[in-house]
């Protein structure tokens, strides 16, 4: 049951995240111009509701911290946006 102050407005969505950050490379890697990045956030589309609780729940690693960063703004993703 929804609280009787919340509505279905939409406050936040996450449109298509995607956060690639460059990986160190070896010396023959970058003389060949090998690039090469770690897909922290892929991809992810979700959006909150005035009132809800959103959990975010995923094994070490999965990209979770990133894609807060991205929700607050302290990270800009490579691509996709954040409405809010
Ligand atoms: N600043 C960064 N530079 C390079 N790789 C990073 C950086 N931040 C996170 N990663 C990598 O991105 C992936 C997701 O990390 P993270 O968002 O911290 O996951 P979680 O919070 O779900 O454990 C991991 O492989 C992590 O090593
Ligand atoms: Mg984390």
């Amino acid at each position: 049951m929804p609280e009787p102050s919340a509505t279905n407005e939409i406050i936040l969505q996450a449109k298509d995240l995607k956060k690639w950050f460059p990986v160190r490379r070896r010396l023959r890697q970058a003389l060949q111009g090998e690039r090469r990045w770690v897909r922290a956030v892929d991809g992810v589309s979700f959006s909150v509701r005035r009132g809800e609780i959103f959990g975010l729940i995923g094994e070490s690693g999965c990209g979770k911290t990133t894609t807060g960063k991205l929700v607050m703004k302290l990270l800009d993703p490579t691509s996709g946006e954040m409405e809010f």
